[in-house]
């Protein structure tokens, strides 16, 4: 980044300002001189949260507020900056804000560590024009009129902010100055959401740009310090929906954070670090998020499990579902705790999701599908095992039946992929494909039988020949004895 921090000589002023302490109970002159002067920064300035605190214009300006002399009062020996340049105006309010004991002096205990933040953040690059910092302060919080930040005026108030990030984000001509890569349509897609629409009403409690990013901590979205990140979001967002106190009034649940994170989607990205496993935001969207409507969940899914969406979207579920209004695959896996589908999840018994809309009276056709698609399942593993064990036992007399244990993998493969396959929901189609590891099982299972009976043979044979070579052995010694004897 280009983080240059301009330290000119402002600081020595600084330090004359540091000096400045909480006016005097005297009438503050340079508010007096300026409000008589119908200084429309004074008139301002007199809503000012500094103002309440009984800063005086000095209190930035430097100066001393005492003297109703304009040219004593507004002069380099007294301290006066003048009017601070754009390039480091920031100087004059951290001349505060980053300092404790400065604050504490104000009776104030708020956090010091803004600029700490800022100065690391993508908003304190050098602005194009080197104009200073591309954000600072000032730009966020204005000047003169500056409000406790929950002041429903501030700049920076929830329901006045996507005002000004919208400013710069929603300029194209201005963004491309910096990272023409960038989208520029966060604040108008932000507006659909459900978010956007409460916040537009007047709903601070809704998320808006600053609760999801931050504010003087802002990374770019890739950076693995932005709050966005995509192993921060979880966190992120339950600061709101994890909180049953600030949900209540909404009526919708708080558990979803408690779900995600014993998911196999939460344990994939929180635990084991994979990325391409969901976050948040990965299913709701990022500025539009809303949840994914009933009809159009498989395409949410769908996203990464591809296959499975387009099956289920040609299944005789897609219609039944959409009519029953049954949210798609949530129906049978859930949305937050997406738990390692198993081959229990199939049949006519608990655990078995058929059994939730299928039984012998409600939808039969389903669930006597249901019970031939375990028992497809279930015979192909025993034939498996089975086959596994017989060309084990061939292996262990010596046979080489290494070719037909390397086919059964294809088994297991085929297994694998009838996992995906049932979302057609097609008994044909799904019979087809298990048919397929009955052959594959089939032949190996014949090969290992036929490996066994070959020992068998062989062994058999060669009893057969160690006897008769032994007869024959014997017949020649007698032959020769009796030949012996004649000569
Ligand atoms: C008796 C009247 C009077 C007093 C007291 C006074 N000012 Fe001013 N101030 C003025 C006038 C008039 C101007 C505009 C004159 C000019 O542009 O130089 C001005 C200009 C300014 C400016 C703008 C300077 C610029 O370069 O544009 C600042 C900032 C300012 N005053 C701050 C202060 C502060 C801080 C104090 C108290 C320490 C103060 N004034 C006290 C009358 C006063
Ligand atoms: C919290 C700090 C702070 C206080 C208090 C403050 N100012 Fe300022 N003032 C600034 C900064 C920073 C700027 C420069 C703003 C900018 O770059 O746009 C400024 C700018 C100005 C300017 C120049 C405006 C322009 O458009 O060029 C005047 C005049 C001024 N201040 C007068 C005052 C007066 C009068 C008071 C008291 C009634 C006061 N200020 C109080 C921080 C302060
Ligand atoms: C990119 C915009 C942005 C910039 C730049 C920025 N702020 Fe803020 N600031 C915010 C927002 C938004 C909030 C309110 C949310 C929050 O408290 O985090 C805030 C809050 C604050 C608060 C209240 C903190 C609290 O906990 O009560 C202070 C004080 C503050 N800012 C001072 C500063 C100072 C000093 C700078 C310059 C070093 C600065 N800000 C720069 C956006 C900004
Ligand atoms: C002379 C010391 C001083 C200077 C200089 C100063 N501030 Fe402050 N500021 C304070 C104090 C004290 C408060 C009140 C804090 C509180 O309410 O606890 C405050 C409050 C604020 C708040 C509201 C904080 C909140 O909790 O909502 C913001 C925002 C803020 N200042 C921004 C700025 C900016 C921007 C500048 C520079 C243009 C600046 N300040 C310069 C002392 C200062
Ligand atoms: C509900 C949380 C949330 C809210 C509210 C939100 N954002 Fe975002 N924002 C995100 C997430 C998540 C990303 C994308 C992270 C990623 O791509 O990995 C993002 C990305 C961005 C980006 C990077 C470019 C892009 O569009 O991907 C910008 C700039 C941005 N947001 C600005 C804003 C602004 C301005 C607002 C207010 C109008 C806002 N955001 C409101 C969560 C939010
Ligand atoms: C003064 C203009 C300006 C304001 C105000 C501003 N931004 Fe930015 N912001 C930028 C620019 C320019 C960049 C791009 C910097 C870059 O990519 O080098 C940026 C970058 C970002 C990024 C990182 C995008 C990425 O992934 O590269 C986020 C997130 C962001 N801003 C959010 C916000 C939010 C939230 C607010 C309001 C609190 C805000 N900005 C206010 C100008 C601004
Ligand atoms: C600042 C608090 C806050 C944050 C942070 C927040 N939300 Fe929200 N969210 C709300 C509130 C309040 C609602 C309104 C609830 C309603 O009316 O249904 C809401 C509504 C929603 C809804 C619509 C719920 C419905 O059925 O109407 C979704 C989806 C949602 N948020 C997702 C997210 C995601 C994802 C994140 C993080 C990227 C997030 N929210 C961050 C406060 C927040
Ligand atoms: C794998 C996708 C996925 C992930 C990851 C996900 N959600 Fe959801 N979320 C959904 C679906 C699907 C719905 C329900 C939509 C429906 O039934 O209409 C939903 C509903 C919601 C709702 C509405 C209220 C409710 O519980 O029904 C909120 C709020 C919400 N999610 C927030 C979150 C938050 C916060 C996270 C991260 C901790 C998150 N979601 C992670 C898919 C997801
Ligand atoms: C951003 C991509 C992404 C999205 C969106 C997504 N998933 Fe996943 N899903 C994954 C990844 C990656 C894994 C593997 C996690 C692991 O390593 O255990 C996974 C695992 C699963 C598993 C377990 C698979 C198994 O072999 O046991 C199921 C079931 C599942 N997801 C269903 C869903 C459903 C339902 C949705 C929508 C509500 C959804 N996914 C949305 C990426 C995604
Ligand atoms: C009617 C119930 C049902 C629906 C609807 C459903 N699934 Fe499945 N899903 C299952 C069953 C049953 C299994 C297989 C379990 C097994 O045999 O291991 C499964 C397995 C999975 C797997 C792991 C196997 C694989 O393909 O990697 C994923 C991922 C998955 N489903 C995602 C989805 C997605 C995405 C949707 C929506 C498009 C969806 N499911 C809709 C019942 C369902
Ligand atoms: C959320 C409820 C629900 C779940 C869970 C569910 N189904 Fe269904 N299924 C339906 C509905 C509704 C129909 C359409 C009703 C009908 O045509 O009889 C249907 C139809 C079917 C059909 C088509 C029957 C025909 O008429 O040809 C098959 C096959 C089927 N389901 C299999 C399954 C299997 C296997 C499972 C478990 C993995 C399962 N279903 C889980 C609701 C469900």
């Amino acid at each position: 980044m280009k983080n240059k921090i301009i330290n000119i000589p402002v600081s020595v002023l600084l330090l004359i300002l540091s000096f400045y302490t909480l006016p005097a109970q005297s009438t503050d002159q340079c508010i007096k001189c300026h409000l008589d002067l119908d200084d429309t920064h004074a008139k301002l300035f007199k809503t000012d949260v500094h103002f309440t605190k009984g800063i005086s214009c000095a209190g930035c300006h430097g100066g001393d507020a005492t003297i109703d002399d304009m040219d004593v009062a507004m002069s380099k020996e007294k301290g006066f900056i003048g009017v601070p340049s754009r390039v480091n105006r920031f100087q004059v309010c951290i001349n505060c804000h980053a300092d404790e004991n400065k604050m504490k002096r104000f009776g104030s205990n708020i956090p010091t560590d803004q600029y700490e933040k800022l100065k690391s953040s993508v908003h304190f690059q050098q602005s194009f024009n080197d104009q200073g910092p591309l954000a600072d302060c000032v730009t966020c919080h204005s000047v003169h009129d500056i409000k406790n930040v929950k002041d429903p005026t501030s700049k920076v108030y929830p329901t006045k902010i996507t005002e000004l990030c919208g400013s710069c984000h929603s300029s194209a001509e201005f963004m491309k100055q910096y990272n023409p890569a960038l989208p520029v349509d966060q604040v108008s897609k932000y507006k659909t959401s459900v978010h956007g629409h409460l916040n537009a009403k007047g709903d601070p409690n809704a998320a808006e740009c600053a609760s999801c990013h931050g504010s003087h901590e802002i990374q770019p979205v890739k950076d693995s310090r932005s709050l966005v990140y995509a192993t921060n979001i979880p966190s992120v967002c339950s600061k709101c929906h994890s909180d049953a106190k600030l949900m209540a009034a909404y009526k919708i649940p708080t558990d979803q954070y408690e779900k995600y994170v014993k998911s196999v989607h939460g344990i994939a990205l929180l635990e084991k670090g994979d990325l391409s496993s969901p976050s948040c935001n990965d299913c709701h969207g990022n500025h539009g998020a809303v949840p994914p409507g009933v009809e159009s969940i498989s395409k949410v899914c769908g996203t990464c499990h591809v296959l499975n969406m387009e099956l289920f979207e040609q299944s005789p579920h897609k219609k039944a579902f959409d009519e029953h209004n049954y949210p798609e695959c949530e129906s049978c896996h859930s949305n937050h705790l997406v738990e390692p589908a198993t081959d229990a999840m199939v049949g006519t018994q608990k655990p078995a999701v058929c059994v939730n809309c299928h039984s012998t009276e409600v939808n039969s056709k389903g669930y006597i599908v249901a019970g031939k698609m375990k028992s497809l399942i279930d015979s192909l593993k025993t034939e498996d095992s089975e086959t596994k064990n017989i060309l084990d036992k061939a292996g262990q007399k010596g046979m080489d039946v290494s070719d037909a244990t390397f086919s059964l993998k294809d088994v297991r493969q085929v297994l694998i992929q009838s996992r995906t396959t049932i979302h057609a929901f097609n008994l044909d189609k799904f019979k087809e494909q298990i048919d397929e590891g009955f052959t594959i099982v089939n032949k190996a299972k014949i090969n290992g039988e036929e490996a066994i009976s070959d020992y068998y043979f062989r062994r058999i044979g060669l009893g057969f020949s160690t006897v008769i070579v032994t007869l024959l052995v014997i017949g020649l010694y007698i032959k020769l004895k009796k030949v012996e004897k004649k000569s």
